[in-house]
């Protein structure tokens, strides 16, 4: 893919990386498809949350100027422009879709923030970047995805500098009875429906979701996250359940 950057500014980065040759992932099965309008029914599907979420997790960052930031499954880049907005860094965002990648690019070019964010294509599994290269990484909705977490993380963390902070953003699945009850008929009926006369990816991933994060939470509910993260080199990891747990903010800071 064409990344527009400023001539010699991410010299020591690698450039967008080939996937043609590569296998196709789930991810860019289901993500190819929905890129041009993912934004919008992100945002719909969500109750109109997914940008406060977003928004409370780059609040957690504490970025000084000039900081490099590593934006993992940046998608349409939403979470690196939120970024570049509030803190005087430099981002790479990562994503293993290209058409997601392109719409991103897009959206980078239209807030003219094409100097200070680079896209690379890649996969959060094995990135094409040197030990302790990031001063902060954050990741939105990637574990899922993925088919070791426990060694995604430690991927996350190798990139990570010592006091760099990991900071990530997922679904989960409210605590409360009741709540839990709506959350399940919303995932598990109402999105299937509604994403319906959307578009065939949409509804696609009406009926991945709901499955899919009950399976994930199941597997790795929040304790278990957060002791891999202490095993991969971050000791003090907090956690902030919003909108009653149907989405979870995890930040820690890598030892030094
Ligand atoms: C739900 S979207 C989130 C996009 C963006 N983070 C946001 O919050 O708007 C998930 C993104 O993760 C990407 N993705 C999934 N698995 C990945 C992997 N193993 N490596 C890199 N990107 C991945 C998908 O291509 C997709 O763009």
């Amino acid at each position: 893919m064409k990344t527009k950057k400023r001539e010699g500014q991410w010299a020591s980065l690698p450039k967008s990386q080939p996937s043609a040759t590569a296998r196709r992932t789930l991810a860019q099965d289901l993500f190819d498809g929905i890129a041009p309008s993912y934004d919008t029914w992100a945002q719909v599907l969500t109750f109109f949350q997914y940008l406060p979420w977003r928004r409370f997790l780059v609040s957690r960052m504490a970025l000084r100027p000039g900081n490099l930031v590593l934006d993992v499954c940046t998608g349409t880049a939403g979470v690196a422009m939120e970024i570049a907005d509030h803190h005087d860094g430099r981002i790479v965002g990562l994503d293993v879709s290209h058409m997601m990648l392109e719409a991103g690019l897009r959206a980078i070019e239209r807030q003219s923030m094409d100097g200070r964010i680079q896209l690379v294509q890649g996969r959060a599994e094995h990135l094409p970047f040197p030990d302790e290269t990031f001063d902060a990484v954050v990741f939105t909705y990637l574990l899922r995805y993925v088919q070791d977490p426990d060694a995604t993380i430690r991927e996350l963390s190798r990139v990570l500098k010592p006091g760099g902070e990991l900071l990530s953003l997922e679904f989960g699945i409210p605590e409360a009875l009741w709540v839990r009850a709506l959350w399940k008929i919303y995932n598990r009926v109402v999105m299937p429906v509604m994403t319906l006369p959307v578009s065939r990816g949409w509804h696609r991933i009406g009926c991945f979701l709901g499955p899919n994060i009950s399976e994930f939470c199941k597997q790795y509910p929040v304790d278990r996250l957060a002791a891999i993260w202490r095993d991969n080199g971050l000791p003090l990891v907090e956690t902030r359940p919003l909108l009653k747990g149907a989405a979870i903010v995890m930040w820690g800071t890598k030892d030094k």
